[in-house]
């Protein structure tokens, strides 16, 4: 730790802070907007005070400190995830301390590029049923992107972790994840904490979790009655052996694991791409370079992991939109030792709340930070760039373990369904973001699909 920090934090005062209550209509009418109007009222630092005061930090050097500090500093006791765990357990995503550090070690050979290349022929296979619907339309049928997006994810990351096992309870596990989701986002929006308590909420929520388990233990238990190996992450799940005592998982966690992927995995991918086709049907001149290069390094072929290379400007493509659209807009920590923000003192226990949405779109980091423009992302225009002021997957201990296999999906989708597919966003439809669990279109997304030729 810094040597000067006692003296720092003994003169430092307390950050800029809101009023009691602040904004509480305004943010829930419209999240997004409350909080910029926040961050360009008081800083980059500042004390929300809500029924459970909240400390913005929207600086990267902050944002840096915070995220790359081991969990005794700033961990994951948050409302959120305390929320989250009551259908996750202890998953990677809401596990702590020792024991994450011990799965994160166990699963992180999973999720390597050598692991996840396999994967794009069922991304590949899963595509081309859609595609295949989708030439079926009749001209000018309207379409809910945001459903399309969200089963074709859901397909893929159900069957890298099951294979074929999971098509017969794809749709209900589907059904079963909304409710989970929904019931997060109302019981964090309620910024409560009574679990136990019988509400319409809790019940749903607690109906829904005991659904999936008995399907999720289901698959498990056939899986290990068969004997069978498979190339998919049950198998690596169920074969993982730490290499310093030489355990495995035991049923829990395997469960834990899983249920944290298929949720963790599924609508933030879904989101991704949503708004990437969103993007690119807004800037005309962006889909013509895309398309060019689509066509002359693939010939109309589907792309595959190897293929990813030689399409640099798919890939910028995806990044500008996580960065105007972060699927992930918001990220919850809480500190356990006194600490000091751009001179200001943050105490032990407090709520920090990094929101990758406003960061990605911080004045001082971004030139024009509101134009859309994928040539921010060439690797000259990288090169200086704070490393801390775009964050779609989180950065530090804590990243986004799935990180790869989420850019290979994007890629390799967009790959697949552009060169054939005219997408274009029913006219008029109000494409705001809002701020949910994930990013979503505030009234979806409407669009009609045309073949190209
Ligand atoms: C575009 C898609 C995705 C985005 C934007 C995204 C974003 C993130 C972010 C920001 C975090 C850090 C959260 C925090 O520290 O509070 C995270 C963690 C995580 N993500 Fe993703 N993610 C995506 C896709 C995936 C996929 C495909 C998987 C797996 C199949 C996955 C699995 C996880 C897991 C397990 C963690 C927890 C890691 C840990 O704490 O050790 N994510 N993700």
């Amino acid at each position: 730790m810094n040597e000067r920090q006692p003296v720092e934090l003994a003169a430092a005062p307390p950050p800029p802070t809101t009023p009691l209550l602040y904004g509480l209509v305004d943010y829930q009418k419209d999240s997004l907007r409350f909080l910029e109007h926040l961050i360009e009222r008081y800083g980059d630092v500042l004390r929300w005070r809500m029924p459970i005061t909240i400390h913005i930090v929207n600086h990267p050097d902050d944002v840096k400190r915070i995220l790359s500090a081991p969990s005794e500093r700033f961990s994951k006791q948050t409302i959120d995830y305390k929320i989250l765990s009551g259908s996750l357990g202890k998953g990677l995503v809401t596990n702590d301390g020792a024991s994450w550090a011990r799965q994160r070690r166990l699963m992180q050979p999973m999720f390597h590029n050598r692991a996840i290349n396999p994967f794009d022929a069922p991304i590949n296979a899963l595509t081309n049923e859609l595609a295949a619907r989708w030439a079926q339309l009749a001209p000018g049928t309207t379409v809910a992107l945001e459903q399309e997006m969200s089963t074709l994810t859901f397909k893929v990351v159900g069957t890298t972790l099951f294979g074929v096992d999971v098509e017969p309870y794809a749709q209900e596990i589907a059904e079963i994840l909304e409710v989970i989701n929904i019931s997060t986002h109302e019981l964090r929006a309620l910024l409560t904490l009574i679990p136990w308590l019988p509400t319409p909420h809790n019940r749903r929520s607690h109906d829904a979790v005991r659904r999936l388990d008995r399907i999720v233990y289901g698959l498990i238990n056939a899986r290990r009655a068969s004997g069978e190996r498979r190339d998919d992450i049950l198998d690596r799940l169920m074969s993982a052996r730490d290499e310093d005592d030489g355990a495995g998982m035991d049923e829990k966690q395997i469960r834990d694991e899983v249920v944290t992927l298929l949720l963790a995995g599924h609508e933030t991918s879904a989101n991704a791409l949503l708004w990437t086709f969103e993007q690119i049907a807004q800037h005309p001149e962006v889909e013509a370079r895309l398309l060019d290069e689509l066509r002359t390094e693939l010939d109309g072929q589907p792309a595959l992991s190897g293929d990813l290379v030689r399409l640099p400007y798919l890939k910028q493509v995806v990044q500008e939109t996580m960065r105007l659209r972060p699927p992930v807009w918001a990220i919850a920590r809480r500190s356990h030792q006194d600490e000091v923000f751009q001179g200001f003192r943050v105490a032990a226990g407090a709520y920090m709340m990094i929101m990758p949405y406003m960061l990605h779109r911080h004045r001082d980091f971004w030139p024009n930070p509101l134009q859309f423009d994928p040539e921010r992302f060439s690797p000259k225009r990288t090169e200086n760039r704070h490393s801390y002021c775009y964050l779609p997957f989180a950065a530090g201990p804590r990243t986004c373990i799935g990180a790869g296999m989420a850019m290979l999906e994007i890629q390799l989708v967009i790959a697949n369904l552009l060169p054939r597919f005219k997408v274009t966003p029913v006219p008029g439809h109000p494409l705001e973001p809002a701020a949910k669990v994930t990013l979503k279109p505030r009234y979806g997304m409407p669009v009609t699909i045309t073949p190209r030729h």
